[in-house]
């Protein structure tokens, strides 16, 4: 495992920034919370009670607090490429007894699977983050993970996902919902926002080696969603070699997919 570093932190209330992070999150999904939970309700019926989670993009480890306080015997591993956000979850989440390790890694990266320092999981869980991927990116993504995830073991993948080209009504549906979502929480509610989220990290002094460190891991990259199809991402997760491919709920264009691999 590559254990993230501390970056001269000391003295951050991580518990407090976490809250705020949450928040902000359930600013752009009101039932973020609820998606969650049908996560584990779906691992509560296809695994046994023990297993290994592996929570993928896990920013500051919001899924994998939730699932170890939700299943008491299950173990977790939360990784991610975010020095913040890793220096969050181990400040505000810790290790929860031994049951959660956090790996910093970057899904771009050749090596990011061996790295993990196992050779299979029971299920890999990822929230509102896969959408930074390119198609291609996605593609060998899920790949790696059909090779990852042990035969009868599941991957799921919440996230917003784009209705095909040819659904146009759909589309500027999920599109004025979501903005009309977004201006309730930010503008009428004064929600904080990712940006405004930011910006008051970056007021904290000890955190300026952890956010040095986050810009020169990030530079360069687009910021703009690239949001892979929901069609592309069932095709891309059949190709990996997944069995039973669908959605096992929606909310709009905001889903929970699920994918089965053969026993
Ligand atoms: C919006 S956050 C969601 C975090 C968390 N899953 C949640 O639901 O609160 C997206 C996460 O994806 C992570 N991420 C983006 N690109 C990544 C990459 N190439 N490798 C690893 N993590 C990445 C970011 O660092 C960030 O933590």
């Amino acid at each position: 495992m590559v254990a993230p570093a501390s970056g001269g932190a000391a003295g951050i209330d991580w518990t407090t920034w976490l809250r705020r992070w949450d928040e902000q999150q359930t600013g752009y999904l009101p039932d973020r919370e609820v998606r969650f939970a049908v996560m584990f309700d779906v691992l509560e019926v296809l695994l046994p009670a023990e297993f290994v989670a592996l929570d993928l993009c896990a920013g500051p480890g919001s899924l994998s607090q939730r699932l170890l306080a939700r299943l008491p015997n299950a173990q977790c591993i939360a990784a991610d490429k975010d020095p913040v956000l890793l220096a969050m979850g181990q400040g505000a989440i810790g290790d929860v007894g031994a049951r959660l390790r956090w790996v910093d890694a970057d899904l771009l990266a050749e090596d990011w699977v061996a790295n993990l320092g196992l050779t299979h999981v029971d299920a890999v869980l990822s929230t509102t983050a896969l959408h930074w991927l390119s198609p291609d990116q996605l593609v060998r993504v899920y790949c790696q993970l059909g090779q990852l995830v042990r035969p009868g073991g599941v991957l799921m993948n919440g996230d917003h996902m784009r209705f095909a080209p040819h659904l146009g009504h759909f589309r500027k549906v999920a599109d004025e919902v979501k903005a009309a979502r977004r201006a309730d929480a930010f503008e009428r509610r004064g929600v904080e926002d990712w940006e405004g989220w930011w910006a008051a990290l970056a007021r904290e002094p000890a955190a300026a080696e952890l956010l040095a460190e986050r810009e020169r891991r990030f530079s360069g990259r687009a910021r703009d969603w690239i949001n892979p199809s929901y069609d592309f991402q069932v095709g891309a997760l059949r190709e990996a070699g997944f069995a039973e491919v669908d959605t096992i709920w929606q909310n709009v264009d905001n889903r929970v997919l699920l994918a089965v691999r053969a026993a």
